[in-house]
């Protein structure tokens, strides 16, 4: 059985964790005593990019690469820790936030540190309520110990942190829409390029990094670059003279699973453990049911059905298999879901949270909606499913990996509606045809899992 591998989530549940008070009880802030007494800001960023840790908020972009980019002569430069936490089915950034911040704190202190950064906002999702307050207090004390604020532990290094509460719109997740809302602006995304490592908050070179990916922080500077790649998989070959990055998969991720397993919550594991595996650390299908699906990262991720569970829990896996890891939320669907109600839910929340700005996303998104809508609920017509992908691929394109839209929030819409109508055909045609779901019903061989299998196979 695989066991858990506990790094961020290491002593989550210590009372108190939260207090600068016990959390230096467990080695608290000995990765930046060690990041800013000990190290130079070069070694620093060296280090990130050897140990290959990529971008834990959806992209899975190389941290190190993305720090490189940032012109090192232009001031100000910012930092925005992107707490957000908005892709259904996410979860694991909300208990850093309210039980370890502390940790979080000395991620953004090492990042500034080595990029040159003296101003650091946190986007912290507006309902994290609880979350921002606990935060808040963390930073006041770390202020008053001299981890924050003017030349932190005798350095010479000053950092500013603020927290910027959202206002609850999904978009605001996205790392420009993120940057407008900051300004006080729309959380509407901006054209790229310009990258925010080149342009970003007030015109100036700004990294946005998720929380997990800023936790990892001091675990990599304390441990080494050769620690961190011990864990996971790098699928590069060994005497590889220019490693390529999108092929390393290195470090933990912490996996949130919930929907239809007998024991949801947040598991941090190695990366590269197969889905499967990811299911029985979980506890299994609940009741003893049978799997029909799973969304392996976040609700824009394309949808896997029960056959493709073997599939390794990484970013080159998962892309090699038309889908993502995108923010690890895991969605575990049994043999009682049906998958055009699945879908519907999700194109509810697309169309409720697209921006407008682009008419591809503004109108597509729904249309898709209102298609589904009607398959869904006996008003299905011949012809909706070809419209649906149509209206689908017009927004962003699963097989060419193209899309019409300033963001990326398109594919979040066209892949899972693409991925479900495809992999699941028999059932949507089934809706059409009877006028109803039968699902529960059970009177219909076609929408079993094994059917949707072999028409796939049939294909
Ligand atoms: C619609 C949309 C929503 C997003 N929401 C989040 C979010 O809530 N949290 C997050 O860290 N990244 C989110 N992202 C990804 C960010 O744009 C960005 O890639 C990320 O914050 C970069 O940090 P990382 O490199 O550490 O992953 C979202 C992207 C899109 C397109
Ligand atoms: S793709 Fe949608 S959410 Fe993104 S900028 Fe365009 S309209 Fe807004």
């Amino acid at each position: 059985m695989v066991q858990e591998r506990r790094i961020l989530y290491e002593h989550l549940d210590v009372p108190d964790i939260n207090t600068l008070e016990v959390y230096l009880q467990y080695n608290g802030y000995r990765g930046v005593e060690k990041a800013l007494k000990e190290l130079d800001p070069e070694t620093i960023t060296q280090t990130v990019s050897d140990s290959g840790l990529r971008g834990r908020g959806g992209a899975g972009f190389s941290t190190g690469m993305k720090w490189r980019f940032v012109p090192r002569d232009i001031t100000p430069k910012y930092l925005c820790c992107n707490a957000d936490e908005s892709e259904p089915g996410t979860c694991k950034d909300r208990y850093v936030i309210e039980r370890k911040p502390h940790m979080l704190l000395e991620g953004i202190i090492i990042a500034c540190y080595a990029i040159g950064i003296n101003t650091a906002y946190v986007y912290i999702r507006g309902e994290f309520t609880a979350g921002k307050k606990i935060l808040d207090a963390a930073i006041e004390e770390a202020y008053e110990a001299g981890y924050l604020g003017k030349d932190i532990l005798g350095t010479g290094f000053d950092l500013d942190v603020y927290t910027h509460p959202g206002a609850g719109a999904y978009i605001c997740g996205e790392e420009t829409g993120l940057i407008e809302s900051l300004e006080g602006r729309r959380g509407q995304p901006r054209n790229k390029p310009p990258f925010p490592a080149v342009e970003g908050l007030f015109g100036k070179p700004t990294v946005v990094q998720n929380v997990e990916t800023l936790a990892n922080l001091p675990f990599i500077v304390l441990n080494g670059a050769e620690w961190f790649t011990s864990m996971g998989v790098d699928y590069n070959p060994p005497d590889a003279e220019k490693p390529n990055p999108m092929l390393v998969n290195t470090g933990t991720k912490l996996y949130g699973v919930s929907g239809h397993v007998e024991k949801p919550g947040v598991y941090e594991l190695e990366l590269g453990l197969t889905c499967r595996e990811l299911i029985e650390v979980a506890g299994g299908v609940r009741g003893g049911n049978r799997l029909k699906a799973v969304i392996p990262g976040g609700s824009s991720a394309p949808v896997l059905t029960h056959y493709e569970i073997d599939v390794p829990m990484d970013f080159t896996s998962l892309q090699s298999a038309k889908t993502m890891l995108g923010s690890g939320g895991i969605i575990v669907m049994d043999e009682t879901v049906c998958m055009v109600d699945a879908l519907l839910n999700l194109l509810k929340f697309y169309a409720h949270e697209s921006c407008g700005q682009c008419t591809p996303c503004r109108w597509g998104t729904p249309w898709a909606r209102d298609i589904v809508d009607r398959i869904e609920h006996g008003e299905g017509r011949p012809g909706d499913i070809e419209k649906l992908q149509d209206v689908a691929n017009n927004i962003a394109n699963i097989d060419t990996f193209t899309w019409e839209t300033i963001c990326v929030f398109g594919i979040s819409v066209s892949w899972p509606a693409v991925s479900y109508s495809r992999k699941f055909l028999p059932e949507f045609e089934a809706h059409i045809r009877e006028g109803k779901c039968i699902v529960l019903d059970r009177d219909e061989a076609c929408v079993s899992p094994e059917d949707n299998y072999a028409w796939m196979k049939s294909q």
